[in-house]
């Protein structure tokens, strides 16, 4: 790969930015929601929140009243609004993300929804501005594959999470290595592909980072591209113990 850390950033933040501005205005698509979210869950939600997600982490988060859930690479929003709804009063949303303009329609969407427990922040993954060890539970949709320095962001991750705490992603995974070409192809990145990593060193990755039990939750349609989608889990600790009858 011959592209730099800057280069793919400034593709993802236009490609992205535009998308952005266009949901905003009138013409964003609420296709992907429609697929990957119960209609239930979304219903009440205004169209101008849009989804760019390939999964649904809060499906598996077991979010509970009162805990502090840190999106990463929010978007327009949708997943710390329903976030925001399973922590209740109590609990609290911090949706982070390094694109002005998204930063804008998720800002406008919240208030849209009158909703006081969510916060978005302007900043990038791979350092947080986030304090150590303030989180019980990191979500993220379809963003980690973005970062050209994923080891930075599962680090960070371990950073802030509270002991115990909890990490629940819906992601990018390669079903085989990319060409040099592929990896090259920014549009291809800001698409989720080009870097997304292999199952195995996902995980591997992670555990580096000091994460104890890592795990697959499930694999989207595996098709002819070489990549899917999957949810993974992570736990700074060991995994909770599954209540009993
Ligand atoms: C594919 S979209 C997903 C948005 C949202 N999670 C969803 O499901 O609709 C990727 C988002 O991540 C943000 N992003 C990408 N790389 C980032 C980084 N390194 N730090 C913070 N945000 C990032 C982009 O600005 C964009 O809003």
């Amino acid at each position: 790969m011959t592209r730099t850390a800057d280069e793919i950033k400034g593709a993802v933040k236009e490609f992205y930015g535009e998308r952005a501005t266009k949901a905003a205005a009138c013409c964003g698509t609420t296709d992907y929601r429609d697929k990957l979210y119960l209609v239930d869950d979304v219903a009440d939600l205004p169209e101008t929140v849009t989804s760019y997600g390939c999964g649904n982490p809060t499906a598996i988060a077991g979010l509970r009243e009162g805990e502090t859930v840190l999106d990463l690479g929010s978007g327009p929003g949708l997943d710390c609004f329903l976030s925001a709804k399973a922590v209740g009063a109590t609990g609290r949303v911090i949706g982070l993300d390094m694109t002005q303009e998204m930063l804008d329609l998720a800002n406008a969407n919240r208030d849209k929804l009158g909703l006081t427990n969510v916060e978005f922040r302007k900043g990038e993954m791979e350092s947080m501005p986030i304090d150590e060890s303030t989180v019980d539970v990191i979500i993220s949709n379809c963003v980690i594959n973005l970062s050209p320095d994923k080891d930075a962001v599962f680090r960070e991750s371990h950073r802030v999470l509270k002991p115990g705490g909890r990490f629940h992603v819906s992601d990018v995974v390669l079903s085989r290595e990319l060409s040099d070409t592929e990896k090259d192809d920014l549009a291809l990145w800001a698409g989720c592909a080009s870097g997304a990593l292999l199952e195995s060193d996902y995980i591997a990755r992670l555990q580096a980072a000091g994460f104890g039990e890592v795990r697959v939750d499930s694999r989207g349609k595996i098709g002819e591209k070489p990549w899917y989608s999957a949810t993974l889990s992570a736990f700074n600790g060991d995994a909770p113990k599954a209540s009993c009858c």
